[in-house]
């Protein structure tokens, strides 16, 4: 299909509640192909609706860049079933916020159930990047950014990088 331009923070799209998908259409398969075409040529590890212009419950993840056995997974209308009282410590990007990498604490452990593209329902239970990229791609879903789980320090430290990303989107 096409690579689409990533919305920017500031776009009031990231801030929405996304719709559930209610039937996996030719709409649906279309903004999966867009979302992938758009995350391989943005080189990130996943890309959620929202990000698009799309409010959908929809996220992909690709992790081939730092694991050689991954591959594309798509996460239609997910649910976090379970996550670890453990929490870890890790740095975090976002396409929506080119250029700033932050450390955000995060459970260690997910469990997330959601629908496959040929709308099989499916369960994963995953730690380390994988998890840190399934609730980062979740948090898009629910309107959530990842500034929003920084400490108010940090959030206060990189004010001025915030307010120059609202002003080009
Ligand atoms: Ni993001």
């Amino acid at each position: 299909m096409a690579v689409r331009p990533i919305v920017i923070y500031g776009n009031p799209v990231l801030r929405k509640v996304c719709e559930p998908v209610e039937e996996i259409n030719q709409e649906t398969k279309d903004l999966v192909s867009d979302l992938a075409d758009t995350l391989n040529d943005a080189h990130g590890l996943g890309l959620a609706a929202p990000q698009i212009g799309v409010s959908k419950r929809v996220f992909i993840l690709d992790l081939s860049a730092i694991d050689l056995t991954a591959t594309l997974t798509v996460f239609i209308n997910p649910e976090i079933i379970e996550t670890s009282d453990q929490e870890v410590e890790l740095e975090e990007g976002c396409l929506s916020f080119p250029g700033l990498y932050q450390k955000i604490v995060r459970p260690a452990v997910v469990k997330v159930r959601a629908t496959d593209l040929e709308g099989n329902r499916f369960e994963v239970e995953a730690d380390g990047m994988t998890a840190r990229a399934i609730l980062h791609e979740y948090d898009h879903l629910e309107g959530v950014l990842f500034i929003d789980r920084m400490s108010a320090l940090t959030r206060t430290l990189i004010r001025g990088r915030l307010k120059k990303l609202k002003k080009v989107s």
